[in-house]
């Protein structure tokens, strides 16, 4: 049996840039990954196949349709004689809000399948099958903090050095992202100047890479609250901490994050938030 944790990726910043003739939209976004994760379990001796346990199973609907096996079927089309077998995901992660839970069990997937089969690190049909299953799939192959730009294929060297602490929360609502993306009103081919956004270089220290965050925006966040105006309780409360920096919406939503400067921080937060919104998925957890 294989086993691969499949973590929460969070966007600390999403730059949208144009609307491309294909319909998709480039993106500049600093991307981390959390402690939080679905687990995602290979058993080699058995047909391909998946099953679907966990708190958030039922959300993730049929398995037929998980990008699991999207992705399976992906490098399956590349790798002639691929090794499969049965996979099993306890899906913990809520599902559609922002948090790439479905795109980091296909990365997932693709990481297990090539060590069944002996693919090395960075293998180009492993990219290529990540790219085919999803936007967001490619920056969760290997997940660590990183620009992705491009609609998600285009991908920057890791850049943090220590983790830094966070209160994830959801307020329990769904929102499909091509819908946000309307809302944003883009035509064909328009590109926005929706202000300056910083680029980061290589070795940044933690401070200037807590400075970019904080310079940055998320600019799907508007389109996303006027859809679903929970999402903005979530930013309220979560800037009603104490000790709160940054706090923004992750990718399309409805997930929003607050950033802390310690982890004693960040759980006291997640503990008073937890008390008087029970009905949030709430977690405290480092970032990567
Ligand atoms: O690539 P993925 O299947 O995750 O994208 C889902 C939908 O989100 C796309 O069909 C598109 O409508 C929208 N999208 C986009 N620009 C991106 C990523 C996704 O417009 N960069």
């Amino acid at each position: 049996m294989l086993l691969t944790r499949a973590p929460a990726k969070i966007n600390l910043t999403l730059h949208v840039v144009r609307r491309r003739p294909d319909g998709f939209h480039d993106l500049e976004s600093l991307v981390v990954f959390g402690g939080v994760s679905d687990i995602l379990a290979l058993d080699p001796g058995r047909p391909l196949g998946l099953s679907v346990s966990g708190p958030t199973a039922t959300a993730a609907g049929d398995a037929d349709g998980n990008l699991v096996l999207k992705a399976t079927r992906a490098l399956a089309a590349r790798v002639p004689g691929l090794r499969t077998g049965a996979f099993h995901l306890v899906k913990r992660l809520p599902v559609g809000a922002g948090l790439g839970g479905g795109s980091s069990d296909a990365a997932a997937a693709l990481r297990l399948l090539a060590r069944l089969n002996g693919l090395p690190a960075g293998d180009g049909r492993v990219v290529e099958a990540a790219r085919a299953t999803g936007s967001d799939v490619p920056v969760c192959v290997e997940p660590r903090s990183r620009m992705m730009a491009g609609t998600g294929d285009r991908l920057g060297r890791p850049l943090m050095a220590r983790p830094i602490y966070a209160v994830l929360a959801n307020p329990g609502i769904h929102v499909p992202t091509p819908a946000v993306f309307a809302r944003m009103g883009f035509q064909p081919g328009e590109s926005r100047d929706l202000g300056d956004h910083p680029v980061p270089h290589d070795d940044l220290s933690h401070a200037e890479f807590l400075a970019l965050v904080g310079g940055g925006r998320n600019d799907m966040e508007a389109a996303a609250l006027s859809l679903a105006p929970a999402i903005g309780d979530a930013i309220d409360a979560l800037a009603a901490t104490p000790g709160h920096r940054t706090v923004r919406m992750s990718g399309s939503g409805s997930t929003c994050f607050a950033l802390y400067d310690d982890r004693r921080r960040a759980r006291a937060a997640a503990h008073l938030l937890a008390g008087a919104r029970s009905g949030w998925w709430i977690r405290a957890t480092a970032l990567r």
